[in-house]
Protein backbone atom coordinates (compact mmCIF):
# COMPACT_ATOMS: atom_id res chain seq x y z
CA UNK A 1 0.00 0.00 0.00
CA UNK A 2 1.51 3.30 -1.16
CA UNK A 3 0.94 5.70 1.97
CA UNK A 4 0.76 9.59 2.71
CA UNK A 5 4.43 10.75 3.15
CA UNK A 6 5.07 12.88 6.38
CA UNK A 7 6.83 16.21 6.51
CA UNK A 8 9.07 17.24 9.12
CA UNK A 9 9.66 20.34 9.36
CA UNK A 10 13.69 21.40 10.39
CA UNK A 11 13.88 24.72 12.51
CA UNK A 12 17.21 25.11 12.39
CA UNK A 13 17.65 28.00 10.22
CA UNK A 14 15.25 30.24 12.37
CA UNK A 15 17.58 29.58 15.18
CA UNK A 16 20.39 30.99 12.94
CA UNK A 17 18.88 34.14 12.33
CA UNK A 18 17.89 35.16 15.67
CA UNK A 19 21.87 33.71 17.12
CA UNK A 20 22.94 36.19 14.33
CA UNK A 21 22.01 39.08 16.77
CA UNK A 22 22.41 36.73 20.03
CA UNK A 23 18.73 38.01 21.10
CA UNK A 24 15.59 36.34 21.55
CA UNK A 25 13.74 37.05 17.58
CA UNK A 26 13.06 34.97 15.84
CA UNK A 27 12.07 32.39 17.91
CA UNK A 28 12.34 29.16 16.43
CA UNK A 29 9.55 27.56 19.17
CA UNK A 30 6.96 29.73 17.78
CA UNK A 31 8.02 28.38 13.63
CA UNK A 32 7.90 25.03 15.17
CA UNK A 33 4.20 25.76 16.55
CA UNK A 34 3.23 27.75 13.21
CA UNK A 35 4.32 24.71 11.25
CA UNK A 36 2.40 22.49 13.36
CA UNK A 37 -0.31 24.31 12.81
CA UNK A 38 -0.21 24.39 9.26
CA UNK A 39 0.22 20.69 9.47
CA UNK A 40 3.73 19.52 9.94
CA UNK A 41 3.54 15.73 11.14
CA UNK A 42 7.12 16.43 13.12
CA UNK A 43 9.30 18.89 14.12
CA UNK A 44 13.07 18.71 13.00
CA UNK A 45 15.93 20.32 14.51
CA UNK A 46 19.77 19.72 14.94
CA UNK A 47 21.84 19.98 18.85
CA UNK A 48 25.34 20.73 17.10
CA UNK A 49 28.17 20.73 19.35
CA UNK A 50 28.79 24.25 18.41
CA UNK A 51 25.16 25.50 19.54
CA UNK A 52 25.27 27.20 15.97
CA UNK A 53 21.75 27.25 15.98
CA UNK A 54 19.41 25.26 18.18
CA UNK A 55 20.12 25.42 21.57
CA UNK A 56 19.68 23.40 24.51
CA UNK A 57 16.74 25.46 25.72
CA UNK A 58 15.03 25.25 22.15
CA UNK A 59 14.89 21.79 23.25
CA UNK A 60 13.51 21.83 26.37
CA UNK A 61 10.65 24.10 25.02
CA UNK A 62 9.72 22.60 21.86
CA UNK A 63 9.38 19.53 24.67
CA UNK A 64 7.23 20.87 26.43
CA UNK A 65 5.13 22.78 23.60
CA UNK A 66 4.86 20.42 20.94
CA UNK A 67 1.92 18.03 20.36
CA UNK A 68 3.93 16.53 17.32
CA UNK A 69 6.85 14.58 17.74
CA UNK A 70 10.35 15.90 17.68
CA UNK A 71 12.94 14.62 15.74
CA UNK A 72 16.00 15.47 17.62
CA UNK A 73 19.00 14.82 15.17
CA UNK A 74 22.74 14.87 16.78
CA UNK A 75 26.06 13.30 16.40
CA UNK A 76 26.74 10.17 18.25
CA UNK A 77 28.98 11.51 20.40
CA UNK A 78 28.72 10.88 25.02
CA UNK A 79 27.60 14.47 25.09
CA UNK A 80 24.90 14.00 22.81
CA UNK A 81 24.03 10.44 24.25
CA UNK A 82 23.76 12.06 27.92
CA UNK A 83 21.28 14.50 26.82
CA UNK A 84 18.99 11.98 25.27
CA UNK A 85 18.79 9.92 28.05
CA UNK A 86 18.38 12.63 30.36
CA UNK A 87 15.64 14.55 28.50
CA UNK A 88 13.42 11.14 27.70
CA UNK A 89 13.22 12.09 23.95
CA UNK A 90 11.22 10.17 21.83
CA UNK A 91 12.79 9.97 18.53
CA UNK A 92 16.17 10.61 17.16
CA UNK A 93 18.16 10.55 14.04
CA UNK A 94 21.86 10.21 14.28
CA UNK A 95 23.91 12.61 11.69
CA UNK A 96 27.88 12.60 11.41
CA UNK A 97 29.08 16.17 11.83
CA UNK A 98 32.02 17.87 11.39
CA UNK A 99 32.78 20.98 13.49
CA UNK A 100 33.87 23.57 10.48
CA UNK A 101 30.89 22.19 7.76
CA UNK A 102 28.51 24.59 6.62
CA UNK A 103 25.69 21.59 6.99
CA UNK A 104 25.85 18.01 7.64
CA UNK A 105 27.98 16.57 4.34
CA UNK A 106 26.87 13.62 3.41
CA UNK A 107 25.51 10.15 5.77
CA UNK A 108 27.29 8.13 8.60
CA UNK A 109 29.33 5.37 8.41
CA UNK A 110 27.41 3.00 9.49
CA UNK A 111 29.43 -0.03 7.98
CA UNK A 112 32.40 1.61 9.65
CA UNK A 113 31.50 2.66 12.97
CA UNK A 114 28.94 -0.80 13.67
CA UNK A 115 30.49 -1.68 16.40
CA UNK A 116 30.57 1.82 18.24
CA UNK A 117 27.26 2.58 16.75
CA UNK A 118 26.07 -0.82 18.28
CA UNK A 119 27.24 0.21 21.92
CA UNK A 120 25.71 3.90 21.74
CA UNK A 121 22.47 2.37 20.02
CA UNK A 122 22.11 -0.52 22.93
CA UNK A 123 21.78 2.63 25.17
CA UNK A 124 19.06 4.89 23.51
CA UNK A 125 16.75 1.71 22.93
CA UNK A 126 16.96 0.79 26.81
CA UNK A 127 14.97 4.15 26.94
CA UNK A 128 12.79 3.58 23.97
CA UNK A 129 14.39 5.93 22.04
CA UNK A 130 13.17 5.77 18.37
CA UNK A 131 16.47 5.93 16.17
CA UNK A 132 16.84 6.52 12.55
CA UNK A 133 20.32 6.48 10.96
CA UNK A 134 21.29 9.49 8.21
CA UNK A 135 22.62 7.51 5.81
CA UNK A 136 23.64 7.61 1.71
CA UNK A 137 21.74 5.42 0.09
CA UNK A 138 24.04 2.25 -0.69
CA UNK A 139 23.09 -0.96 -0.24
CA UNK A 140 26.36 -1.41 2.59
CA UNK A 141 25.22 1.16 4.33
CA UNK A 142 21.80 -0.14 4.68
CA UNK A 143 22.48 -3.54 5.85
CA UNK A 144 24.70 -1.99 8.81
CA UNK A 145 21.93 0.02 9.86
CA UNK A 146 19.75 -3.55 9.14
CA UNK A 147 21.95 -5.24 11.61
CA UNK A 148 22.07 -2.70 14.29
CA UNK A 149 18.15 -2.89 14.45
CA UNK A 150 16.73 0.60 13.98
CA UNK A 151 13.51 0.62 12.95
CA UNK A 152 14.11 3.38 10.37
CA UNK A 153 17.06 5.00 7.81
CA UNK A 154 17.19 8.99 6.68
CA UNK A 155 18.68 8.73 2.87
CA UNK A 156 20.95 11.99 2.10
CA UNK A 157 18.93 13.40 -0.73
CA UNK A 158 21.59 16.03 -1.28
CA UNK A 159 23.58 14.64 -4.21
CA UNK A 160 20.58 14.46 -6.10
CA UNK A 161 19.47 17.66 -5.11
CA UNK A 162 22.74 19.62 -5.84
CA UNK A 163 22.79 20.78 -9.25
CA UNK A 164 25.40 18.45 -11.30
CA UNK A 165 25.97 16.00 -14.06
CA UNK A 166 24.71 12.95 -12.10
CA UNK A 167 21.52 13.33 -11.08
CA UNK A 168 19.69 10.65 -13.19
CA UNK A 169 22.36 8.37 -11.36
CA UNK A 170 21.72 9.63 -7.66
CA UNK A 171 18.14 9.59 -8.21
CA UNK A 172 18.36 5.79 -9.34
CA UNK A 173 20.33 5.09 -6.18
CA UNK A 174 17.53 7.05 -3.99
CA UNK A 175 14.94 4.68 -5.59
CA UNK A 176 16.58 1.29 -5.33
CA UNK A 177 17.85 2.35 -1.70
CA UNK A 178 14.00 3.00 -0.59
CA UNK A 179 12.97 -0.35 -2.17
CA UNK A 180 16.28 -1.90 -0.42
CA UNK A 181 15.28 -0.89 2.68
CA UNK A 182 11.51 -1.37 2.71
CA UNK A 183 12.19 -4.84 1.79
CA UNK A 184 14.44 -5.15 5.02
CA UNK A 185 11.66 -3.96 6.97
CA UNK A 186 13.52 -0.58 7.63
CA UNK A 187 11.55 2.72 7.44
CA UNK A 188 12.42 5.18 4.79
CA UNK A 189 12.65 8.40 5.58
CA UNK A 190 14.95 11.13 2.97
CA UNK A 191 16.44 14.51 3.36
CA UNK A 192 18.54 17.12 2.55
CA UNK A 193 18.51 20.06 0.15
CA UNK A 194 15.05 19.26 -1.04
CA UNK A 195 13.64 22.31 -2.48
CA UNK A 196 10.18 23.04 -4.79
CA UNK A 197 11.84 21.47 -7.60
CA UNK A 198 12.55 18.05 -6.57
CA UNK A 199 10.29 17.69 -3.56
CA UNK A 200 7.83 15.82 -6.63
CA UNK A 201 10.61 13.52 -8.00
CA UNK A 202 11.48 12.57 -4.22
CA UNK A 203 8.36 12.27 -3.30
CA UNK A 204 7.38 10.12 -6.29
CA UNK A 205 9.39 6.61 -4.78
CA UNK A 206 6.85 5.67 -2.59
CA UNK A 207 9.07 3.45 -0.45
CA UNK A 208 9.72 6.62 1.34
CA UNK A 209 7.21 7.51 4.41
CA UNK A 210 8.82 10.38 5.82
CA UNK A 211 10.99 14.01 3.93
CA UNK A 212 12.63 16.04 6.59
CA UNK A 213 13.18 19.45 4.79
CA UNK A 214 14.55 22.82 6.58
CA UNK A 215 16.57 25.63 5.01
CA UNK A 216 14.49 25.94 1.96
CA UNK A 217 10.77 26.13 3.60
CA UNK A 218 12.60 28.14 5.74
CA UNK A 219 14.73 30.20 2.97
CA UNK A 220 11.10 31.03 0.63
CA UNK A 221 9.36 31.60 4.00
CA UNK A 222 10.63 35.53 3.68
CA UNK A 223 9.46 35.96 0.27
CA UNK A 224 5.84 34.05 1.26
CA UNK A 225 5.67 33.56 4.72
CA UNK A 226 6.16 30.58 6.63
CA UNK A 227 2.69 29.20 6.31
CA UNK A 228 2.15 29.12 2.48
CA UNK A 229 5.89 28.16 2.23
CA UNK A 230 5.40 24.80 4.15
CA UNK A 231 1.73 24.94 2.99
CA UNK A 232 3.03 24.66 -0.98
CA UNK A 233 5.89 22.11 -0.03
CA UNK A 234 2.85 19.77 1.57
CA UNK A 235 0.76 20.14 -1.44
CA UNK A 236 3.96 19.31 -4.06
CA UNK A 237 4.54 16.20 -2.22
CA UNK A 238 0.71 15.33 -2.08
CA UNK A 239 0.25 15.82 -5.59
CA UNK A 240 2.94 13.69 -6.44
CA UNK A 241 2.00 11.11 -4.10
CA UNK A 242 -1.81 11.26 -5.10
CA UNK A 243 -0.42 10.90 -8.74
CA UNK A 244 1.27 7.68 -8.21
CA UNK A 245 -1.77 5.74 -6.48
CA UNK A 246 -3.67 7.28 -9.93
CA UNK A 247 -1.19 5.92 -11.99
CA UNK A 248 -1.01 2.63 -10.03
CA UNK A 249 -4.72 2.41 -10.30
CA UNK A 250 -4.79 3.12 -14.44
N1 LIG B 1 17.87 15.59 7.36
C1 LIG B 1 19.07 15.63 7.99
C2 LIG B 1 19.57 14.36 8.61
C3 LIG B 1 19.80 16.84 8.09
O1 LIG B 1 20.99 16.84 8.73
C4 LIG B 1 19.25 18.01 7.56
C5 LIG B 1 19.98 19.31 7.72
O2 LIG B 1 20.00 19.66 9.05
C6 LIG B 1 17.99 17.92 6.92
C7 LIG B 1 17.35 16.70 6.82
C8 LIG B 1 17.35 19.12 6.32
O3 LIG B 1 18.13 19.56 5.26
P1 LIG B 1 17.80 20.96 4.59
O4 LIG B 1 17.94 22.00 5.64
O5 LIG B 1 18.82 21.06 3.50
O6 LIG B 1 16.39 20.86 4.07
Amino acid sequence: MISKIKLGVNIDHVATIRNARGGMHPDPVKAALIAQNTGADNITAHLREDRRHISDIDIKKLMQKLRIPLNLEMAPTKEMLNIALNLNLKRICLVPEKRKEITTEGGLDVKKNKKKLGIFLKKLFKKNIQVSLFINPNVNQINAAKDLKVSAIELNTGLFCEKNENRTLEYEKLKSAALFAKNNNLECHAGHGITYKTVSLISKIHEISELNIGHFIIGESIFLGLKESIFRMRKLINNSRKKIILDKLA
